[in-house]
């Protein structure tokens, strides 16, 4: 039996930005999806998925997966059609948009097949492999979710926009930073919203050009601010951020509300993370004592998850 597994993520400055080359940064969380693969005498492969999830999630996201596992065949160059695998997802990340669940699972997945047919492959080739495997859901993925479910911790990333390697640095925190994530409980598809920014974007160039300009300023303030732990800046600018990606029309109301919850209980900041129009949301907090509260206040609301963690070491 081979096993591997990959991690959460969240994007705390960037998603969609940084399908257009514009940097983004994405924080690894400790939960994670773990993949087992085992061998069979059959030709092809069998998929067993008992991940927790967002209901509705892995019916939504099934045709997808299958793609990319396809993908990660192809790229790891094995043949199933004498005989093949059955490979059992499982771990203790919940399943929903955002968090990067289809990334930690295409990472967990190259990993056990790594494993099962030592193949030999190194971070960088799991990485890659992830990637074709992200392909499957999308098809102009920027490479985040993938890296920060491959390497974990706090990812700077920028994607080469002429399809060369994406730049990526690892920063590390003086002290973990605390996070509340939040679920809507509603499936986005990334494929869709990825496809409606696109739209949106080559219709009116100059609205796309203003936003995103504000936003490489934001972005690069952001990363300062937070490796000096000025949590408050960080916060204001992840409001910000949210705001623009409000303008990007990938927010929706449930998200916008449990935002709004998260900076009336404390948040130092708070925004959608990931793909939006559903999916989860992200807020800061000074403290641990503040995260917790956040944390009340958004179970009292009904949110469909709630989730306290750290990031930055
Ligand atoms: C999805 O987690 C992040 C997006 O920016 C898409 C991508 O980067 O491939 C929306």
């Amino acid at each position: 039996m081979g096993i591997g597994s990959g991690k959460g993520k969240a994007i705390l400055f960037g998603e969609h930005f940084v399908v257009y080359g514009f940097p983004a940064l994405a924080a690894g969380i400790s939960s994670e999806t773990v993949a087992k693969v085992m061998r069979r005498r059959s030709s092809g492969w069998v998929l067993l998925d008992n991940r927790p999830a967002m209901p509705g999630y892995k019916e939504q996201k099934s045709d997808e997966q299958n793609v990319s596992i396809e993908n990660i065949l192809r790229y790891c160059n094995i043949d199933v059609s004498r005989t093949g695998f059955k490979v059992e997802l499982g771990g203790n990340l919940v399943c929903a948009s955002g968090i990067g669940a289809s990334a930690a699972s295409s990472v967990a997945i190259a990993r056990a097949l790594n494993d099962e047919y030592s193949l030999g492959l190194n971070d960088k080739q799991i990485n890659e492999a992830a990637y074709e495997g992200e392909r499957g859901y999308h098809g102009t993925p920027s490479g985040i979710d993938n890296t920060a479910s491959t390497y974990g911790g706090l990812v700077w990333f920028t994607r080469d926009l002429k399809g060369g390697p994406p730049k990526f640095e690892a920063l590390k925190l003086k002290r973990p930073v605390h996070m509340v994530i939040a679920s809507t409980g509603l499936t986005a598809s990334t494929k869709e919203v990825v496809g409606d920014v696109k739209r949106k974007k080559d219709e009116d160039p100059d609205w796309f050009k203003e936003l995103s300009s504000e936003y490489d300023e934001l972005v690069h303030e952001g990363r300062d601010a937070l490796i000096q732990l000025d949590l408050a800046k960080v916060g204001n600018l992840m409001n910000r951020n949210h705001e623009l990606l409000q303008e990007m029309t990938v927010s929706c109301r449930e998200l916008d509300s449990l935002v709004e919850i998260a900076r009336k209980s404390g948040a130092s900041g708070a925004k959608m993370t990931g793909t939006g129009r559903g999916g989860n949301m992200i807020a800061l907090a000074s403290d641990e004592k503040t995260m917790k509260k956040i944390a009340a206040a958004l179970e009292r609301a009904k949110a469909a998850g709630v989730w306290t963690t750290t990031f930055g070491l």
